[in-house]
């Protein structure tokens, strides 16, 4: 396999220009820069980057894990934090932790044995031991979406709080009293968050939340299709559902249609996400909007922060706003 020095030699030029020329610690004149590209390619030359990020004690990778890489709303804030690392000169390597922690852990561990610079986090619930464990390891990390329990980290939440809380209100604002929550799965943060929403709204307007009316689902359309029929052969169903994503949302939507029930004539119907299906459904799906791309984003940035920063930076906290969206699965009831 070939080495600088063999790259050199047949540029022509010093090991160091080479080493310039793959680090791009230094100007290097487009005439030599041409010159060691071209013996590079002749000679298949690989720089040996495990070897280089040991030496410069950087790797220019940052890991990120997600606990469902098929589902559209971690996709989509994939790709906006490796658009993201890629654009400030960092790779990502995308990690999929299927919602459970000792996969979650053991990719912990294998970013950090790869020498990653920094990890974003979006943990499947087990956060003491996981955080933990990430301490242990001494990358920089950022978590996302979820928050932790008690721990001072750095977070970039949303206030699902807030999105369930408005999901409801507009659903009562309809006409509604008999509202049903859809949640996600008990141990994901963000779906007993929106169910405190959903429970707030209610007592405010005088209603007592009636647990018949909650059941669990798995933040899949599998969950939200099986929790719809589950409220549908209830004494007395709903007659408006809030289910804590998107994904449960259009399994919902799938079980009224198959059923003969009409959104929203018969039944209104509200998601948590906006991810891009959210506006295909028939009818569109009213639900609330998380700033997945701002996520995305100031994770990425605030990791690449902690990484590069010379000093220690203070723990940061940062929550964005969410948004109702209206479309089709919800109009006043008919008088
Ligand atoms: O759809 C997946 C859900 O899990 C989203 O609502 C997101 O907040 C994550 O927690």
């Amino acid at each position: 396999m070939a080495t600088m020095r063999d790259v050199a030699r047949l540029a022509r030029v010093s090991i160091t220009t080479v080493s310039h020329v793959i680090n791009g610690t230094r100007f290097v004149s487009p005439d030599l820069r041409a010159r060691v590209l071209e013996a590079m390619g002749l000679l298949r030359y690989r720089p040996n980057m495990l070897a280089r990020s040991l030496r410069l004690k950087q790797s220019r990778i940052i890991g990120l894990l997600v606990p469902d890489n098929m589902n559209p709303f971690f996709a989509q804030l994939s790709r906006v934090v490796e658009d993201s690392g890629f654009a400030a000169g960092y790779s990502v390597i995308l990690c999929n932790s299927d919602g459970k922690l000792e996969k979650e852990q053991a990719y912990i561990e294998l970013l950090a044995a790869k020498q990653v610079d920094g990890i974003i986090l979006i943990a499947t619930g087990g956060d003491d031991q996981i955080i933990e464990l990430l301490c242990q390891t001494g990358v920089p990390f950022i978590m996302a979406d979820r928050r932790p329990g008690t721990a001072k980290v750095d977070m970039v939440l949303v206030d699902n709080f807030g999105g369930g809380y408005r999901a409801t209100r507009h659903l009562l604002g309809l006409g509604h009293r008999r509202v049903a929550c859809i949640a996600g799965p008990h141990e994901a943060a963000p779906s007993a968050d929106r169910v405190g929403g959903y429970r707030a709204a209610l007592q405010e307007v005088g209603i007592e939340p009636d647990e018949a009316l909650v059941v669990r689902g798995d933040f899949l359309r599998h969950g939200g299709a099986e929790a719809m029929c589950q409220l549908l052969e209830l004494a007395e169903p709903p007659t408006a559902v809030f289910a804590c994503n998107d994904l449960m949302a259009i399994g919902a939507l799938s079980t009224l249609s198959e059923r003969g029930l009409r959104v929203p004539a018969d039944v209104l119907l509200v998601g948590f996400d906006d991810i891009p299906d959210a506006r295909l459904t028939s009818p569109p799906l009213t639900t609330v909007a998380q700033p997945i791309e701002e996520i995305g984003r100031r994770a990425t940035e605030m990791l690449l922060e902690r990484v590069t920063s010379k000093e220690p930076i203070p723990h940061r906290r940062l929550l964005l706003d969410v948004a109702l969206v209206e479309r089709g699965t919800c109009a006043p009831r008919e008088t």
